[in-house]
Formats: C-alpha cells, structure tokens, sequence
C-alpha cells in the first residue's frame, strides 16, 4: 500500500510517499527560512509560504517517483496540533486530491506522526514502551502501552524544551530556529555555568523550562562578556538533564521499558548520547529517528496514516469533506 503523506502544521511544507508503513519511496521537505528574519515563526508568513510551495513539491514528489495520483492508495494529512492557516492549507490540499481522485483520507495527529519515525525507521519496535516526544511545540513524557494508546507520565506545565531552545538562541543573538546552532556551538564550550533544573511542584514527571530561559536571560544582562559557547553548553546540559532525569526515574521506580524519544530536540547530538548512557545503565533498548526524520516530516504522517488506515480509522465519501484543522489535539 502506498500512502501520500501530507504536512504543513507549522514551517515546513513536507509530502512524502511511505509504501506498507516501513519503507519511504519518497520523502520532500521545504523548511521555510523566511521567518529566521523574525526570530520566529509568523503564522500568516507560514501559511501563504505553504500556498507558494504545495503543488511545486507535489510536484517533485511525482516526478521523483514516476507514480501518480493513480498509484496512491490513500492520503494522509496533519490535522493538528498545530498554526490553524497553516494546517488549512494541508489539510484542504490532501481533502481536493482525496475528493477528486476518489481515495480514502487519514486525519493524523502531528505528536503521534513524531512517535511514528521511529515505528516507520525500526520495524522491530513494538510496544509497550517509554515515548519522549520533545518538540517546538510539546514535551511529553508518554508509556505507549500499545498501538495508538497512550499514558500520560509528565507533561511540561510552560514553554516546550525546543520552545527554550529557540529563545535561549534568541538571547545569544544566534536567531531562529535555536535548537541546531546551539547544539553546534555548545561543542565548543564548557558547561560552567550552573543554571537550575526547576521541577513542578504536583507531579516530578511534568516540566518546566521557563524559569531555565528566565536564569539565562538574567546571567547574560549580569555578564555580558562571558562567551556564547559556554553559556549554550551551560543551557544544554541543564535542559536535557531535565529529560534525563525524569526518564531514569521512571525506569528506575517503575518499569524497564525500550525508551523512544522522537521530535525535533530528538535531533540533539547531546540528547541523543545522554539517552545512550541512560538506556545502556539500565539495560534496556533505546530508539531515535535518523536525524532527517526527527524534525517535522511527511514520512512520518504518511507512516502513521498507513497503521490508522489498516485499523479502519480513515474517512471515505462525503465523510472526508467535513473534517476541520485543530490548533490544539492531544493524544493523552
Ligand atoms: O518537531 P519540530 O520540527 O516542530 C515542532 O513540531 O515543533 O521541532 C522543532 C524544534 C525547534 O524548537 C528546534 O529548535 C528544535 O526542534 N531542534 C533542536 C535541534 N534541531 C531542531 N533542538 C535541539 N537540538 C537540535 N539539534
Ligand atoms: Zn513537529
């Protein structure tokens, strides 16, 4: 089965072909540098850049392939979570093909398509399992106690890990998107600095990155010579022992579980070394999409649209023509 995946929930216009769930025939993905000028995402910018690139990356994709709209069994879209113009765009884009083409249509929520790269990469992987899903967007800490079921463990009750990165960036002057270059300057830097770890009071599993970027911003005003470097190493170190901690309690206290981390911040060399130490110390499996596939992608929707499919969740008639975008969609 070949499904046509589709997103656009935030910058990045991506349409991919995923055949049987596993394997990607092809896989686009336009990130839109425009908004680095604004230090951040602008929804209305997102959205008419979306417009500008749909078609010419449907486009590529067919082109790429050979295939046509004839050799699509079914399209898989984001609905949500995600910036609503954005997602409209997507959205209707996938409704007008699966109208005029006649094909099923797979509503997909954009934090379980994350999950999903790493289902799509490692065909080996089954649940149960712990899931990590770090993101511009989110931060959860999930058990997936089997497929499309899911826990919640902690959640972060402010901004979402990439949400700090980005600012923290923002702060060192080093623009947007802040994950990548902090993560590439932090290697030539010493985490000196010693910057808090705050936990929320009700539940250690959730939380908190507000007051890291508050302590950031304060150092920096109080020391305004102290080098770039060691203050996005001293920032790094910190935000991913927050997730470091709290996965190695839960292995620890509760359940050995494989740990699955996806998102962009999943993209992290630091991250991804830490959670190698963490899974080795406590023997257990540890799972993390190839670089491409950790940051927003249509591989990953078209992945999941191929399981949700095989389950019988998908739209068909006029049935696919009355579903809206959701700006917001949690799946626990
Ligand atoms: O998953 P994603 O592409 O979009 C959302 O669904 O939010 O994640 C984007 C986030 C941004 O905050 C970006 O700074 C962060 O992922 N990111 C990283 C890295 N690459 C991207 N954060 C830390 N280290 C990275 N190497
Ligand atoms: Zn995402």
């Amino acid at each position: 089965m070949k499904i046509l995946g589709i997103e656009t929930s935030c910058d990045e216009t991506a349409i991919a072909i995923v055949e049987d769930g596993h394997k990607i025939v092809v896989n686009e993905v336009f990130t839109q540098e425009i908004h680095t000028k604004f230090g951040g995402v602008v929804p209305e910018v997102a959205s008419r850049n979306h417009i500008i690139k749909i078609f010419e990356l449907l486009d590529t994709v067919f082109k790429k392939t050979g295939y046509g709209f004839d050799d699509i069994d079914a399209i898989a879209v984001t609905q949500g979570p995600g910036l609503i113009g954005a997602l409209l765009v997507g959205l209707n884009t996938a409704k007008t093909i699966a109208y005029m083409k006649d094909k099923p249509l797979v509503p997909v929520n954009h934090i379980e398509g994350h999950l999903y790269a790493n289902i799509l990469t490692y065909p080996e992987l089954k649940p149960p399992f712990l899931g990590l899903i770090v993101s511009g967007g989110h931060t959860n800490l999930i058990k997936v106690e089997d497929y499309h079921i899911y826990k919640s463990i902690g959640r972060t009750v402010d901004d979402a890990i990439g949400e700090a990165y980005d600012k923290v960036s923002k702060l060192l002057g080093l623009g947007y998107p802040g994950g990548p270059v902090i993560d590439k300057i932090s290697k030539e830097g010493n985490p000196i600095y010693d910057f808090p770890v705050p936990v929320p009071r009700n539940n250690f599993f959730n939380f908190s990155f507000s007051g890291l970027k508050t302590a950031v911003r304060t150092f920096i005003q109080k020391n305004p010579d102290a080098k770039k470097e060691d203050i996005a190493a001293s920032f790094q170190k910190s935000a991913i022992k927050a997730l470091i901690l709290r996965v190695e309690k839960y292995l620890k206290d509760y359940e050995k579980l494989p740990i699955v981390v996806a998102g962009g911040v999943a993209a992290n060399s630091y991250l991804r070394a830490e959670m190698t130490k963490i899974a080795e110390k406590y023997g257990v499996s540890f799972y993390i999409p190839p670089i491409k596939l950790c940051t927003d992608n249509a591989a990953m929707v078209a992945s999941l649209g191929y399981f949700l499919y095989k389950k019988g969740r998908y739209l068909d008639g006029d049935d696919k023509l009355t579903i809206n975008a959701l700006s917001s969609m949690p799946i626990v």
